[in-house]
């Protein structure tokens, strides 16, 4: 858990310091006042581009220098991340004082959001959903992002030479697809873990007061050719393409709605956020379960949109997982039944004590 947060320069923050005492941080302010701009800090905290999924360059505070600095306590090693003012799109890590690489921070921390811009994940295209799906499997395979990063690499590669080469270089075609396999098997690995593992505790709940999901990969399957050979097979269809056409980047989350049997995509978007909640809070208690450190939880704009008894229900289920969760909201009561809450209000990029 994060124990002590400061944020420099990013977004509306000048200067922010945050120091949980409660399982629960919850932070309230009007519109624009920079609530879902701290969930984003905490966010660039795990791999990956944050819950915003923004350019670097438009983080770093308008009226400040030109980088931004964001640095957690947590246990007992500081964790940080920003970019300096000279280089404004490179991110630098730091754990414990030293240059790290982004992937090292999913060894200290995992961290899961739900955003309204969630409200299109079932609507929009699979790369959304697959995204979700990898951040949910992070947190039980730390190395997840390094074999999707390496996975990605060789898989640009492969295309330039495709694309470029008349008659590409075999060999080095070769060698690019057997480091695909490699990375790309590890990612399918994880993900169907992931999968099996939170279909496990869904299947075994009752229809409780969130909607229950069934989850299942759809869009690519390994079938009974291994991946190198799959690629070595679509290599002229891929070069007419003018990408790749078969492997793990293809993969799409397939969620329904369980007692309805219907596709989360024709669901309403309040059932979506329900079945989404679901899937999070089974997340949270599976990696709580198995790696022994739950998940911190962003929870941007959730408890608006809930009845009370819901809110009710999410509460004491968020606070059985035993983890951190920050959320967000413009009215202070719709935390009332909180308990066990540093509660803080946001006006204008500056934070106080409620
Ligand atoms: N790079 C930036 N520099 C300064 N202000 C920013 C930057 N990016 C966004 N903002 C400001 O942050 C505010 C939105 O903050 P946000 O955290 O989304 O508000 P809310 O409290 O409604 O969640 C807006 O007023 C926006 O102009
Ligand atoms: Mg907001």
């Amino acid at each position: 858990m994060i124990s002590r947060l400061t944020v420099s320069d990013f977004r509306n923050h000048e200067d922010a310091l945050i120091v949980p005492a409660h399982p629960f941080i919850v932070l309230t302010g009007e519109n624009g006042a920079g609530k879902t701009n701290i969930l984003e800090a905490v966010s660039l905290l795990a791999p990956g581009r944050g819950l915003r999924g923004a350019a670097l360059r438009d983080m770093a505070r308008q009226d400040g220098s030109g980088g931004f600095g964001i640095a957690a306590q947590v246990d007992d090693v500081t964790i940080g991340t920003g970019v300096l003012p000279d280089a404004p799109d490179r991110r630098t890590v730091r754990v414990g004082g030293a240059p790290s690489a982004a992937s090292a921070l999913a060894e200290r921390l995992s961290v899961l959001w739900l955003t309204p811009a969630m409200d299109r994940l079932f609507a929009d295209t699979p790369g959304g959903r697959r995204r979700f799906l990898d951040r949910l499997t992070l947190a039980l395979h730390p190395g997840h992002a390094t074999h999707s990063t390496r996975y990605d690499a060789a898989m640009r590669s492969r295309n330039t030479l495709l694309s470029e080469a008349t008659s590409p270089d075999q060999a080095w075609l070769s060698a690019l697809e057997s480091q695909m396999e490699t990375h790309g098997m590890a990612v399918t690995d994880g993900r169907a873990d992931t999968i099996s593992a939170l279909s496990d505790i869904l299947n075994g709940q009752d229809e409780g007061p969130f909607a229950r999901p069934t989850l299942a990969l759809e869009g690519w399957a390994l079938d009974d050719q291994p991946l190198a050979r799959q690629l070595r097979d679509s290599r002229r269809r891929d070069a007419a393409a003018g990408r790749t056409l078969v492997g793990p980047h293809r993969t799409d989350l397939k969620v329904t709605h369980a007692a309805k049997e219907q596709p989360a995509a024709l669901c309403s978007t309040g059932e979506q956020k329900a079945l989404l909640l679901s899937i999070i809070l089974a997340h949270a208690a599976l990696v709580a379960g198995r790696v022994g450190r739950p998940p911190v939880l962003l929870l941007d704009e959730v408890a608006a949109h809930l009845d009370p008894s819901r809110r009710m229900a999410l509460f004491d289920r968020l606070a059985s997982t035993g983890g951190q969760v920050w959320m967000t909201g413009t009215e202070a009561a719709l935390f009332d039944g909180v308990t066990g809450a540093t509660r803080l209000h946001v006006k204008a990029g500056h934070i106080t004590s409620e």
